[in-house]
């Protein structure tokens, strides 16, 4: 994870997309049997985003990459590389390309990156990489995830969480390297415990007994909330510390803690092993619940356009989730 003798890189501008549609805990109790005080008391979630029936996820990552791209005044073409980090692609060869035809970034090569809730960091460290090693310049990354698609709104233990939406950064190589260091680790061996897994056997499969084929399909989300709950405060806190520590850096040094909006009581057990005072964790949980790989670069642009980000504030960036995966970045602010 050594990035100091290699080329820098920094984000230039950041974007985000939410839909119009908004669910609140009320709405939800009319189909579940929940409660606006027990979803806000165990996840700080108020209300959530939801798309509607003529929207899909590539509109809401063009909105949040058109927003990146104003922002930071560049043209598309001069993109070298798209990473979209989804999970609920509308394509599962990749949407990526899509989303470069979209923008216009006909230079730019395009990938996806599907590694849920982690997917918006692990997008960002693989597009530094590509920077580090002088392949590129300048990379558009994009989170977004439309989890309504995939969610049973009759389990009360998931849909309650979800939202969708879509977040982006430009990050741009410079002399100076403000992307700090990183720190990420998977678990496959508890991959079931977070997942929407395919399915040979369900009531749409398809048998030909001729070729010997079965064709099944995708299912639901499921989720063991408590094992991801507790995987995620002993985890997370563990690994940034050991990107603290590798970067010789203290939590006195820490201006910011962004996490993936999973759920408040885990962001505030999370600085509190940390000893991270709240007023530096970033949280918009309560308008928008958990939007996957949207929720971090989300977060950072409200953060960025509501002018908290100071030059040269250091940021701790934390992902988790499905996969079992979860990892660190550091940055400092520069734009
Ligand atoms: O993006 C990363 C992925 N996800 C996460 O990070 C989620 C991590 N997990 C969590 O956030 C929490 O585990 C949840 C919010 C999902 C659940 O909170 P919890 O405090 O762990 O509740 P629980 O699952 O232990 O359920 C407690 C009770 C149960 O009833 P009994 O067995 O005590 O009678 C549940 O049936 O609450 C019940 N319950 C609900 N009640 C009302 C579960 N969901 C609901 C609900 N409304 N929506």
């Amino acid at each position: 994870m050594e990035s100091s003798m290699m080329k820098g890189a920094h984000i230039i501008a950041t974007g985000s997309a939410l839909p119009k549609k908004c669910i609140s805990n009320y709405d939800l109790s009319k189909v579940v049997d929940t409660s606006d005080e027990w979803i806000y008391t165990r996840t700080g979630i108020k209300e959530r985003r939801l798309i509607s029936e003529d929207q899909c996820i590539i509109d809401l990552a063009y909105q949040a990459s058109q927003k990146a791209l104003d922002n930071a005044k560049i043209n598309p073409q001069t993109l070298d590389l798209i990473v979209l980090a989804t999970s609920s692609q509308n394509d599962l060869f990749g949407s990526a390309s899509q989303l470069q035809a979209k923008i216009g970034a006909t230079n730019a090569v395009a990938f996806d990156i599907t590694a849920a809730c982690s997917g918006f960091i692990i997008g960002l460290i693989t597009a530094n990489q590509f920077i580090q090693t002088g392949s590129y310049k300048k990379i558009l990354i994009v989170g977004a995830d439309i989890l309504s698609q995939w969610v049973d709104w009759s389990d009360r233990n998931t849909c309650i969480l979800f939202g969708d939406g879509a977040g982006a950064v430009i990050l741009q190589a410079s002399k100076t390297n403000f992307i700090l260091g990183f720190q990420l680790d998977t678990n496959g061996l508890e991959a079931n415990k977070l997942c929407i897994s395919y399915q040979q056997e369900s009531v749409q499969s398809y048998h030909n007994n001729t070729l010997g084929i079965k064709q099944g399909q995708y299912s639901y989300i499921k989720m063991n909330g408590k094992e991801v709950y507790k995987f995620a405060v002993s985890k997370v806190p563990e690994s940034i510390k050991k990107c603290l520590i590798q970067l010789q850096l203290s939590i006195d040094d820490i201006s910011w803690l962004i996490l993936h909006q999973a759920n408040q009581r885990i962001l505030d057990t999370i600085a509190e092993k940390l000893c991270i005072p709240s007023d530096k964790v970033i949280s918009n949980l309560q308008c928008y619940g958990n939007t996957s790989a949207a929720s971090i670069p989300i977060v950072l642009d409200e953060a960025n356009q509501k002018g908290y980000l100071k030059n040269n504030d250091i940021i701790i960036i934390a992902g988790f989730g499905a996969g079992l995966t979860w990892g660190t970045l550091i940055i400092k602010w520069y734009t």
